[in-house]
């Protein structure tokens, strides 16, 4: 498609039917037609935008931010006019304009709650609860239930934010601590995933934060393989991608999963290429996962010669970012509206 062709038209279409616009129902659907999330046709265009060939990107991501601009522009003075009308038809005593909304604009998801959003319906439609779980954790559930013994090297990597005083309670450093709790609170079989808020004492960097969003995934049940969970992989990063990508897995260590992996993607932003989001490496490390450990299994109250199950953990601002194509992930929490307004 010729996304520069395509805006012109879509600018051309929506001022001439703007036009035609002569009351404030009308004009709300008007902006529904273009702006919609799901169906919207400028929606529709600003989603092929990820489409668009890598040299060619930035162009004409710039110019359609500045093409949506100017329909809201628009939408903004048409307001304005309408308003003024209904002001001409009140007499002057009854002159109070109860529309009047002095510029406010309505909000927009974050991207990141979108991605969240998908992922709870994509795995809703697989049979999935969506759960939750506390943000400040014991180190019971974050660690030790998860096979990490008092002194394991593994608890490391995942250093946090400790309360004064109260030794035994930590922010939580992954979702995982919510595999356990589901198994004591739902027992087997068991689909859930969890998504959330956790924290690591992190330099951060291109791709860290210190505080950053996770999605936990477990199935048990009877006889679950790898199979399973590779399938399920696939299935939800074709959801969320909208394509088939190229993925690769590799052995990865957590004490609570044997065996382990780290299932890889291309870098979505640079096509394997090598960028600062991929350390330019080609390739971001995107879902960890494995079979759950008997251990963890019987710390949820289960027995695992009869149970066995898959779980993941998966980094929903990376994702977030290979399906937006942002380069930092130091934009995401930065609450800059030149940022959020792209969205
Ligand atoms: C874990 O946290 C494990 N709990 C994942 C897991 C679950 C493995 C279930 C097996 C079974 P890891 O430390 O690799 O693993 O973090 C998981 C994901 O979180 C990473 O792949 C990455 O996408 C994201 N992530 C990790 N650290 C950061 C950070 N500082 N900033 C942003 N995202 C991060």
């Amino acid at each position: 498609m010729d996304l520069k062709k395509s805006l012109k038209q879509i600018k051309d279409t929506f001022e001439k039917d703007l036009k035609k616009v002569g009351d404030f129902d009308v004009l709300e659907a008007f902006e529904q037609r273009f702006f919609a999330r799901k169906n919207g046709e400028f929606s529709a265009l600003m989603k092929a935008l990820k489409d668009v060939p890598k040299e060619a990107k930035k162009e004409m991501g710039q110019l359609a931010n500045q093409v949506k601009q100017e329909l809201e522009a628009a939408l903004g003075a048409k307001r304005q006019e309408l308003q003024r009308a209904a002001m001409a038809n009140l007499g002057e005593t009854e002159a109070i304009d109860v529309t009047q909304t002095f510029g406010i604009q309505t909000g927009h998801l974050h991207p990141m709650t979108i991605v969240e959003r998908e992922l709870e319906d994509l795995f809703g439609s697989m049979g999935f609860m969506v759960l939750d779980g506390p943000e400040l954790e014991s180190d019971f559930y974050n660690f030790e239930a998860l096979n990490y013994q008092k002194d394991h090297p593994a608890r490391d990597s995942q250093d946090t934010f400790f309360i004064k005083g109260h030794p035994e309670w930590l922010m939580r450093t992954h979702t995982s601590p919510v595999q356990v709790r589901a198994m004591q609170e739902y027992g087997a079989p068991l689909r859930a995933v969890v998504p959330g808020r956790v924290f690591r004492n992190e330099s951060t960097d291109g791709s860290h934060e210190h505080t950053f969003y996770q999605l936990e995934g477990i199935l048990v049940d009877k006889d679950i393989s790898v199979a399973h969970l590779i399938g399920v992989m696939k299935e939800l990063l074709k959801g969320i991608l909208g394509k088939e990508v190229e993925v690769r897995l590799r052995p990865g260590y957590f004490p609570f999963v044997e065996p382990g992996f780290e299932l890889d993607m291309q870098c979505q932003i640079c096509m394997g290429d090598g960028c600062k989001a991929c350390k330019h490496s080609g390739w971001v490390e995107m879902i960890p996962c494995g079979l759950v450990h008997p251990r963890v299994i019987e710390a949820g109250g289960l027995d695992p010669a009869v149970y066995s199950g898959f779980a993941f953990g998966l980094g929903s601002l990376r994702l977030a970012m290979q399906r937006f194509g942002i380069e930092d992930i130091r934009h995401m929490m930065s609450g800059d509206l030149r940022f959020l307004n792209q969205f």
